[in-house]
This record gives structure tokens, sequence and C-alpha cells, in this order.
């Protein structure tokens, strides 16, 4: 049994902020934000949450597969970005979704962590546990990022995107997961300082630190390198896929991608113009909007990629 995706959906939260009005609040450009990163806009969350943004994007999906939400079997939330640590975002989809019937978890693993709940999905499918499931990719990153670090905040967005899968037989479907914690600190995120009966503490909640040059050598090998691995199970070749859709972290990330598989750029849609890198909900945000766009045809093979904190990386091979 393979994953096949049905339905998709988004949610983005309404205000818009452009390089421009960063450049009023901290030492920064559009020049500088445009040509580095091909970062124009981004959405902050005011009132939306990440279970809110999450919420919509799942019903969306729900809606554009035809699918009850008796029927879904599994939810999992891709964010490291909850509203709080308890209850899990996904049972909060899953109450107000009413899936009475799913079981509801989520997911860390930093902006691949899209990927890594559907790999999990394909696992439940593969050994006949699940047959329908809703995988989110949702995230609140405005309210984490080091708003002092321009080097950083400037890169990030909020919002959040679903997918309703079913199992199949026969749809291609592969996928190359990695991991690599010794590389954890060029990324990193210290929420809670320790502090319990015994120890006392008055330190404030971290807030997030990247190494950005580290994390753009390591994404601009690793990527092209697992979608290689990924094509070599599906016996497929890089000109043979009718689209890639990467993680929306970089435009100069996304095109060294492009030139190292040798493959036009046309091939890699993007929309981190509009919405910055929005972590685990940048693939399924970008999967939603070329669905609904009407540019996915039925048998199209997808290479979905990216590349996170942890380290964390990988690709998904699917038949649309
Ligand atoms: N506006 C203006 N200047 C800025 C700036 C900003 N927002 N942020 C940093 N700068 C300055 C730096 O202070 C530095 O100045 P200096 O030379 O006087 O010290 C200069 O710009 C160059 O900084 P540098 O860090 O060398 O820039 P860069 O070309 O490496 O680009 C990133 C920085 C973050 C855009 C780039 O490294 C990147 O995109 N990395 C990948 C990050 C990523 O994808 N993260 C998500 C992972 S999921």
């Amino acid at each position: 049994m393979r994953l096949k995706i049905y339905g998709t959906g988004s949610a983005l939260p309404a205000k818009k902020v452009s390089n421009d009005l960063l450049s009023e609040y901290m030492d920064t450009s559009d020049e500088w934000i445009r040509s580095r990163t091909g970062i124009v806009n981004r959405r902050l969350a005011m009132e939306e949450t990440t279970s809110s943004l999450a919420v919509e994007a799942g019903r969306k999906a729900l809606e554009d597969a035809k699918a009850a939400p008796e029927e879904v079997e599994i939810v999992i939330v891709a964010t490291f970005t909850p509203d709080c640590s308890l209850p899990s975002t996904a049972c909060i989809v899953q109450d107000q979704l009413g899936l009475t019937h799913a079981v509801a978890f989520d997911l860390n693993a930093a902006c691949s962590g899209f990927l890594f709940a559907l790999n999990t999905v394909q696992a439940y499918f593969s050994a006949g546990v699940y047959r329908t499931a809703l995988v989110i990719g949702a995230e609140n990153i405005s309210k984490v990022v080091d708003w002092k670090d321009r080097g950083t905040c400037v890169l990030f967005g909020d919002g959040a995107g679903a997918a309703l899968c079913r199992a199949e037989d026969g749809a291609a479907c592969n996928f190359v997961q990695k991991s690599d914690g010794s590389g954890g600190a060029v990324l990193s995120l210290k929420e809670r300082p320790i502090a319990h009966l015994f120890r006392e503490c008055d330190e404030k909640p971290g807030k997030m630190y990247m190494n950005g040059q580290e994390v753009f050598k390591f994404a601009v090998r690793k990527v092209p390198e697992c979608i290689h691995e990924v094509l070599d199970l599906a016996y497929l070749k890089p000109e043979e896929v009718d689209w890639y859709l990467l993680h929306q972290a970089n435009k100069r990330i996304i095109s060294s991608v492009a030139k190292r598989l040798g493959i036009p750029e046309e091939k890699f849609p993007t929309n981190l113009e509009e919405y910055g890198n929005t972590s685990a909900a940048s693939i399924p945000i970008l999967l939603d909007e070329v669905n609904r766009k009407g540019m996915l045809k039925e048998g199209d093979i997808l290479v979905l990629s990216g590349f996170g904190a942890g380290l964390t990386w990988g690709a998904c091979l699917l038949e649309w």
C-alpha cells in the first residue's frame, strides 16, 4: 500500500509584513533581504495561533479531498512552535475538526517535519495499520525568533499547510529521511530555562539562534544528495520528475539545487517571496498553491525535499 495525496489546504495569517516595513523597525533593507534570500513579504500571526492555522488548513484539505471527518484514522501535526506543550496541536485539530476516529500526535523535525510526518504515515499505510491520514505542517515562528537578530528574524513567517492522504495500491511513493544530531548547534531554540522546586532561575525563555552560513552550506550539499537517493529508489532520472517542491527557505538554495541536478528552475515553483520560511508548513503551503492553480496532472511525478534544524533533511517522491 502506498501513500497518495487526495486533497490539500493551507492557511496564512492576515497580517502581511514587507521588507520595507521591517526596515522601519531594524537596520535592514528590502535590497539586502531580497538579494540574499528572494523574500519580499511574510505573514505574521496576530490573532491566529498554530492550532487555528492548522485547523483551517486541515479543514480545506478535507474539503478538497471530499473526505468525511470520521474517515480520518490518524492526524499528525508537524511543528516546533505549538500553542502549548500539552495538549498537542494534533489533539486540538482532532477535536475541532471532529476527527472522532483518528489517533492524533505532533512530530518535531523542524523544517523537515512535514516530510517526516508523511513518511510516518506511509509506514503505517505499508503495515496496513491505517488507510486515511491528515498530515499538517503548522508554525507560529514569529513568537520564537529573536527580533533583535536581523540576520535571522527577517527570514521567517507563520502559516500552515495540510494534505489528506489515502493508502492506495500501486501509486509510486519513496522516501529518504536523514538526521545528524552532531550539527544541532547551528540552528537551535532553548526555550525553557531549568527552574523547579530546588532550582530558582530568573533567565528568560530563549530565542532562536542560527548560523546562517553553516545552514546554507549544509542545505546545498544535502538536498541534491537526498534527491538523487530518492530518485534511485524509484529508478528515475532527475528529468523524469514533473515538479520539485522544495522547502521554501532561500531562493539561492533552490537555484543551487536546480543547477546541481541539471534541471531548469521552472520545475521548482516558489512562494517564499510572499511567505518567507514557514518551516514545516512551507512544503504543504506550496503544494496547496500548485494544486489549486491546476498545475498538477494525474500521474505527475513530484519530488518534495527539505532540510532543517536537528539537523534533519529528506526527500519524498510521489505520484499525483
Ligand atoms: N539586513 C542587513 N544586513 C544584514 C542583515 C539584514 N537583515 N543580516 C545580516 N546582515 C549583515 C551582517 O551583519 C553582515 O555584515 P558585516 O559583513 O558587516 O559583518 C553582512 O550582512 C553579511 O552577513 P552574512 O551572514 O555573511 O550574509 P550571508 O550572505 O551569508 O546571508 C543568510 C545570510 C542568513 C541570508 C544566509 O546565510 C542564508 O540564507 N542561510 C541559510 C539560512 C536558512 O535557510 N535557514 C533556514 C533553515 S531551515
